[in-house]
């Protein structure tokens, strides 16, 4: 028996991920593009070598289908595994589109690694994450990171890559929590149902390489007004296919809109202020850190709560 804990931070697509080539292997359709946030905390104890499978998420006993998922995961990791003990908690909402996924299966691909003593190579780990959720490969890494497409038939070169350290853009993403409660529809339903039936599909597959490589060019060039408009561009593309989607999958609240709204009056009264949003109703707005209070303070009227997030690190073992 033994026992490893690991942290990892969520990360915010600035190019989204939204659609699979491999269902079951969680192989994008799409490259994309992100920054990992300091903060917001993913903290997970793994014990290899239990009386039985038990899983606890945030303080409670985790449902049958998250337990299937996390207990799937340990077995891609080692199919003749013993039974295994896991715990896990985030310090955000829990599947608001705040990305606690990416956190999730990065933390538990890292505290399993150890655990069982097989103790992965980064690469090695975030193909394993992306087995549990796409988005987790990118977690691996601190700062800015991108995930290639890939194209080998069983995933393995299908990972993050980093692109640029937390340090290297002193860059803040605002957080406007407008509702914590669940989603109702799962980001893999979605986007099986976006590849199926929306007319926008192919034209979000067929522009994703250009977006990211536009994106690639002014991470490294510390282009705000180049990035936040492809940026921006990603979410409202992605979300088109989600709304044209039959039947639909809405995301956004009334206060997503109101939001919206704000940023973009910001951006007419001349402070640069991006804004994103995933398979969820929050708002994140990519800025500068000295705009970051303008920004927190204009979006706290339409917000229930406000986080100033910045570049963070890649996973720790404890
Ligand atoms: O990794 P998943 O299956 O939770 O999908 C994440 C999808 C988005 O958050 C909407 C976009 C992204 O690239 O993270």
């Amino acid at each position: 028996m033994a026992t490893a804990t690991a942290t990892a931070h969520p990360n915010i697509a600035l190019i989204k991920y939204w659609g699979k080539r491999d269902t079951a292997l969680n192989l994008p359709a799409v490259p994309s593009l992100s920054l990992t946030l300091d903060t917001f905390t993913t903290r997970t104890t793994v014990t290899w070598g239990a009386d039985r499978d038990a899983a606890r998420l945030d303080g409670r006993e985790a449902t049958a289908r998250e337990a299937g998922r996390v207990f799937e995961f340990l077995s891609v990791l080692d199919p003749s595994r013993p039974p295994c003990r896991v715990d896990s908690h985030n310090d955000f909402p829990t599947a608001a589109g705040l990305a606690s996924s990416s956190s999730g299966f990065a933390a538990l691909a890292v505290a399993a690694s150890h655990a069982s003593g097989q103790d992965l190579a980064t690469k090695a780990l975030s193909v394993l994450a992306r087995r549990g959720s796409g988005s987790a490969c990118r977690s691996l890494w601190g700062g800015f990171v991108e995930w290639t497409l890939g194209h080998a038939p069983d995933g393995s070169d299908s990972h993050g890559i980093p692109l640029a350290p937390a340090d290297h853009w002193d860059v803040r993403m605002v957080v406007a929590v407008v509702s914590d409660a669940k989603k109702a529809v799962g980001s893999r339903p979605a986007m099986i149902r976006s590849a199926q039936t929306s007319p926008y599909y192919s034209h979000w597959c067929a522009t994703a390489q250009s977006d990211v490589d536009g994106a690639r060019e002014a991470v490294l060039a510390r282009d705000l007004t180049t990035l936040g408009t492809l940026m921006e561009q990603s979410t409202h593309k992605m979300h088109a296919t989600m709304t044209t989607s039959w039947p639909p999958v809405f995301y956004a609240q009334p206060g997503t809109m109101a939001c919206i709204h704000a940023v973009m009056q910001l951006r007419d009264s001349g402070t640069e202020a991006w804004l994103t949003m995933d398979a969820g109703p929050n708002v994140k707005v990519l800025c500068r850190s000295a705009d970051a209070d303008t920004v927190a303070d204009t979006l706290r009227a339409h917000a229930t709560t406000v986080h100033i997030l910045g570049p963070g690190a890649g996973p720790a073992v404890l």
